[in-house]
């Protein structure tokens, strides 16, 4: 299968792109950090990078980008990246809440958008959208990350 992973420069995107990989998948790993990119790019030939901001992605770079990885559609793709700024609800700033909604929010439907041309040419079409459980229990259950959650929520 052709799967994409956003934020795939570390953490859970990190290993979802080597797990598949070698399960002999084809990734296309998505992330501003290009140097850690190119360190997960060693574990296999079928991960293939785009070192991109996901809020500034666009459909031209996806189709290029995947016509150069030689990927004909996309069967999987899983919305991982997030941002994570944990303060009291008193001290977020605007800066703050710009940041988190738009890689939480805006940057997720973005990539939806700019992929689904890709997707409607596979028979399996999956989107995963990775919340939390800060967006179900919201800030009761989770006090510190007020701007995290809701965008998790949303
Ligand atoms: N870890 C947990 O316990 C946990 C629990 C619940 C939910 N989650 C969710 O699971 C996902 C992964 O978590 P994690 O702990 O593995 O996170 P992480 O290690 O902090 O990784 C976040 C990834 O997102 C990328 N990213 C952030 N903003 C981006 C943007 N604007 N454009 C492109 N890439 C962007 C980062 O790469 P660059 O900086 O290179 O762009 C990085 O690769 C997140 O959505 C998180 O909210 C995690």
């Amino acid at each position: 299968m052709n799967i994409v992973v956003t934020g795939a420069s570390s953490g859970i995107g990190f290993e979802l792109a080597k797990s598949f990989a070698s399960q002999n998948h084809n990734v296309l790993a998505v992330s501003r950090n290009r140097e850690k990119l190119l360190e997960l790019k060693r574990f296999s030939d079928s991960i293939h990078i785009l070192s991109t901001d996901i809020n500034i992605m666009n459909k031209e770079v996806i189709s290029e980008s995947l016509s150069k990885s030689k990927i004909t559609h996309i069967d999987i793709l899983i919305n991982n990246a997030g941002v994570l700024v944990k303060k009291p609800f008193i001290e977020l700033t605007k800066s703050d809440w710009l940041e988190t909604y738009n890689t939480n929010v805006f940057g997720v439907a973005n990539m939806i958008q700019c992929c689904i041309p890709h997707l409607i040419k596979s028979q399996i079409k999956h989107i995963v959208n990775i919340s939390s459980m800060g967006g179900v229990g919201g800030t009761l259950k989770f006090p510190g990350p007020a701007a995290y959650s809701s965008s998790k929520g949303a």
